[in-house]
């Protein structure tokens, strides 16, 4: 037996825990496979913990998920919960308090998965963006004055520090220099109207960039970056951007790339602990029903193997995904998968002990 990986895993809200058991599922297919272990300790942080105690993310719990090597994530967001409580108080918390400074979020479409682009294929969608994940406009900074009064003013400043734009920037130059690909690093701004978030980053960015001469470097704003990502995806090997941009960029990107049920992403501290989730959100209105699409989660474990450096057990996962996707999966839609959840996840489990 080789390594034993001890992963926190927070199943969280609505569908969170479905694809986490399939996720769960092929991990440790993987594992028996390829002579690892896994060790999970399950956190029953979420919606309903909070209409219980009223607690989000504890800090006694922040000090256990820092023993562990990864955490694995379902999703969060419940129903009955006012919007931003669970998003600050479970996600945004973990993301700060761990300083997973990088959203890593892949965009690619499989063989065999519908883009809504005409004429746009796998060769053309196939991109990395590197999301600052601990600044700007999340950081929370802000405030309000004369609240509920006719001048009422409301303030929500964007936090850049050189720190933050650095150690993101450098990250991104790695990927691409790792990625091999395209070797080339677009950073994503607005340096026409963000004249002082913006100047700092593009400054930095092409500071930076003199330690890589192998990477080219381009520049665009976030609102043609839109619009190149639909008209000519092909031209993006790895964007960088910061944090409400990446935020936004990326759901466009995975409806490119096929939609919420393949996408995932990695809160990555390369430092520290990292946390693995589907992107897409907790979809209650498909609680319970065994149709949710548990690819995005699966890919998310793939992903956190690789980091944890399995790099032979991610790509297994991968080709077993691409398996089931270009064999079985009619579409990836919610419903539309002709299987359910779980026969899912027991088909890419085993095409992983297949492969
Ligand atoms: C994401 C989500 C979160 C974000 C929300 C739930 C706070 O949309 O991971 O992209 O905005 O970062
Ligand atoms: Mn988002």
């Amino acid at each position: 037996m080789g390594t034993e990986y001890h992963v926190g895993v927070i199943p969280g809200d609505g569908t969170g825990p479905e694809v986490v058991a399939e996720g769960i599922k092929v991990l440790n297919a993987a594992a028996d496979r390829f002579g690892f272990g896994l060790k999970y300790t399950t956190y029953d942080l979420g919606g309903e913990r909070y209409k219980r105690t009223g607690e989000t993310l504890p800090d006694s719990v922040i000090r256990e998920l820092k023993q562990h090597r990864a955490i694995f994530l379902g999703a969060i967001g419940h129903p009955e919960v006012a919007p931003g409580i669970l998003e600050k108080g479970i996600l945004l918390k973990a993301r700060f308090e761990l300083d997973q400074y990088i959203n890593l979020r892949p965009v690619k479409l499989y063989e065999g998965v519908d883009t809504p682009l005409k004429n746009k294929g796998p060769a053309e969608i196939d991109f990395v963006v590197v999301r600052e994940n601990t600044e700007g406009l999340y950081a929370g900074a802000g405030g309000f004055l004369k609240k509920g009064t006719a001048d009422e003013i409301a303030i929500q400043e964007s936090i850049n520090t050189r720190k933050g734009a650095e150690r993101c920037i450098r990250y991104a130059f790695d990927v691409t220099r790792k990625r091999n690909k395209g070797k080339k690093l677009t950073l994503c701004g607005k340096t026409n109207v963000l004249t002082f978030a913006f100047d700092l980053w593009e400054r930095t960015f092409y500071e930076v960039a003199k330690e890589y001469p192998d990477i080219a470097t381009d520049y665009a704003h976030v609102d043609a970056t839109c619009m190149w990502m639909i008209k000519n995806p092909e031209w993006f090997d790895v964007i960088v951007t910061d944090n409400l941009f990446g935020d936004i960029i990326t759901d466009l990107g995975a409806m490119i790339q096929g939609g919420m049920g393949i996408a995932s992403g990695g809160n990555i501290n390369p430092e520290g602990v990292s946390m693995f989730e589907p992107i897409g959100g907790s979809a209650p209105k498909y609680t319970g029903q065994n149709v949710i699409n548990p690819l995005a989660a699966i890919m998310a474990g793939a992903m956190m193997l690789d980091f944890l450096g399995e790099a032979q057990a991610a790509a297994c996962i991968e080709a077993a995904a691409q398996k089931a996707i270009t064999k079985d999966l009619p579409s990836l839609d919610a419903g539309k998968m002709g299987r359910g959840t779980r026969e899912v996840g027991d088909l890419v489990c085993r095409y992983v002990l297949e492969q």
